[in-house]
């Protein structure tokens, strides 16, 4: 029998680092539909294309040939044959990935590559926004890792070495891009389960998550 877990949460929540161990933990893979947008993201500025032109962006989303790496141990990614780990993490990409992610076209196509490899697999962590809600609606478990804005931008900070108060204000900004779709796919599904990580280390995390596995 297949086991889908869906993680969501807002930026610095802690989801990946969770996810990863939990996957790993139960022996299964790792699936980062945010690294899917932020390659896509890449390619379509490495193509020199206009943010403001969707018609552009979908083109290249629908050209760009993504390699996914599904090991929770190195997940790695490559777009058209280049691998994109460093840069698909740097500021260009994480400033332009939520105009990207708000094209229709290349949501559709992502969450058809999303569900072609959900179905590949017989456990499978996956990580993203509308993940509970429309790629897997039909997972296993579905949670929700929130903490504080400070707890997040503090975590975030520390990954990448970057100052305190400009990524709380980035993570800001992002949050706000990101709930203000029309046809708002990030929004938390109704049916997931909140976990408030502020304070926990990832042990304690992994651990609660596999007691709602289990339960
Ligand atoms: O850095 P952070 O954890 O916030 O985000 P991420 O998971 O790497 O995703 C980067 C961006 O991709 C998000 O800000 C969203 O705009 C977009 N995204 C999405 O639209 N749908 C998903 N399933 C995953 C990411």
């Amino acid at each position: 029998e297949q086991c889908v877990v869906a993680v969501d949460g807002p930026s610095g929540s802690g989801k990946s680092t969770v996810s990863r161990r939990l996957a790993a933990t139960l022996d299964g893979v790792y699936l980062d539909t945010g690294a899917m947008y932020r390659a896509v993201t890449w390619a379509v500025l490495q193509a020199g294309v206009d943010l403001t032109d969707p018609e552009a962006i979908a083109k290249i989303a629908l050209e760009t040939e993504l390699t996914i790496g599904t090991d929770p141990d190195a997940p790695h990614f490559a777009a058209n044959g280049t691998n994109v780990d460093a840069p698909i993490r740097g500021p260009e990409v994480t400033g332009a990935v939520s105009a990207v992610a708000a094209v229709p076209a290349v949501r559709k196509h992502l969450v058809t590559l999303q569900q072609t490899i959900i179905a590949a697999h017989k456990r499978i962590i996956v990580e993203g926004r509308d993940i509970a809600s429309v790629v897997a609606p039909d997972a296993d478990l579905k949670v929700y890792l929130t903490a504080s804005a400070a707890a997040r931008a503090a975590r975030r900070s520390a990954e990448d070495a970057t100052d305190v108060a400009a990524t709380e204000a980035d993570l800001a900004r992002r949050d706000k891009l990101d709930s203000s779709r029309t046809a708002d796919p990030l929004r938390q599904a109704s049916d997931a389960i909140e976990v408030d990580t502020t304070g926990m280390g990832i042990d304690d995390v992994v651990a609660h998550l596999l007691e709602l596995l289990n339960s």
